[in-house]
């Protein structure tokens, strides 16, 4: 009985452990800086590197899903669906700073660039903030 309890609990602790783990990759912990989230100034700083960079994949800001996402396989995401409100920035910023560079996602023959030899660490900051504001409020966030 007691050793059921105890292999109850580690099972439930791994669940949780795991459910806390975004995405499927070993990414490191990192604070996303204070305020930047609702930054207009950052935001609007976001969109440009967005506009230029990602949005031939992901979509345009105010396009929502791009006609184009579904020509990846892996497909690119929509960066409007809900679930990227819960999404932990650690794990975005390790997204796009290493993209397909990493495993799971190099064996998946995702295209995703590496942008962390491109852009700063704010820069990269600025793309998280803007990812988790077009989460919550839908295509444009400014
Ligand atoms: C060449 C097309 C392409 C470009 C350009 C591109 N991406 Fe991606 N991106 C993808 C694809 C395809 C995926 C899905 C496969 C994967 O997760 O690696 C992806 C995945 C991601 C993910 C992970 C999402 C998740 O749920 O795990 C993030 C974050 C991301 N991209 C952000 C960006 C940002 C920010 C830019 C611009 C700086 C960008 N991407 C530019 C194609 C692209």
């Amino acid at each position: 009985m007691r050793f059921l309890r105890r292999a109850l609990l580690i099972l439930l602790l791994t669940l949780l452990a795991t459910a806390c783990h975004d995405g499927h990759g070993n990414y490191p912990a990192r604070i996303m800086p204070a305020g930047i989230e609702h930054d207009p100034a950052t935001l609007a700083a976001a969109e440009k590197i967005f506009q230029r960079n990602c949005a031939s994949c992901h979509g345009k800001v105010d396009e929502g899903r791009s006609p184009r996402a579904d020509g990846y396989y892996p497909p690119a995401p929509d960066f409007t669906e809900a679930r990227y409100r819960h999404s932990d920035p650690a794990y975005l910023y390790w997204r796009i700073e290493t993209g397909k560079s990493v495993e799971p996602y190099q064996s998946q023959g995702s295209v995703m660039p590496a942008w962390g030899q491109h852009f700063s660490e704010q820069q990269i900051w600025q793309l998280v903030a803007l990812l988790k504001q077009r989460a919550e409020h839908g295509g444009n966030p400014l």
